[in-house]
């Protein structure tokens, strides 16, 4: 299954909305490298590349949340600081032991969060953000 930013997921803010397909074609790309088996070198470069981009991006909405004074700041900076140390873990295993089954599934559960994040709390951002202007 291909991750894809279908339309109930759009925000309307186009740089967050441009992150988050950037995000899913990383996670895309990872997924492809684990289940083709193309290597270690591959599978470990798509997965820091994943990481450094979840970063970047969270970065990025915290940028926007601060310069704005999103009264939701603390717990959403709160959420992604959980999300990121989750997912750092997750990817260090597929990295040192391979591609198992349990680890990818425990990938994909761990990117349902996000997907149910960005559903909620990226929404609720999006319009605080547009009310502003
Ligand atoms: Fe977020």
């Amino acid at each position: 299954m291909k991750y894809e930013l279908t339309k109930d997921l759009e925000t309307g803010n186009g740089l967050i909305d441009s992150e988050h397909r950037q995000l899913f074609q990383a996670v895309n790309t990872l997924m492809d490298a684990c289940s083709v088996g193309k290597g270690r070198d591959k599978i470990k470069s798509t997965s820091q590349f994943l990481q450094d981009y979840v970063i970047k991006h969270f970065r990025d909405e915290e940028d926007l949340q601060k310069t704005h004074q999103y009264p939701g700041y603390i717990s959403h900076r709160q959420f992604h600081g959980g999300y990121a140390q989750t997912l750092n873990k997750i990817c260090w295993e597929i990295e040192k032991e391979g591609p198992t089954i349990p680890i990818l599934s425990k990938l994909n559960q761990h990117i349902g969060v996000l997907v149910n994040h960005i559903r909620t709390e990226d929404k609720k951002l999006a319009e605080f953000l547009r009310n502003k202007k």
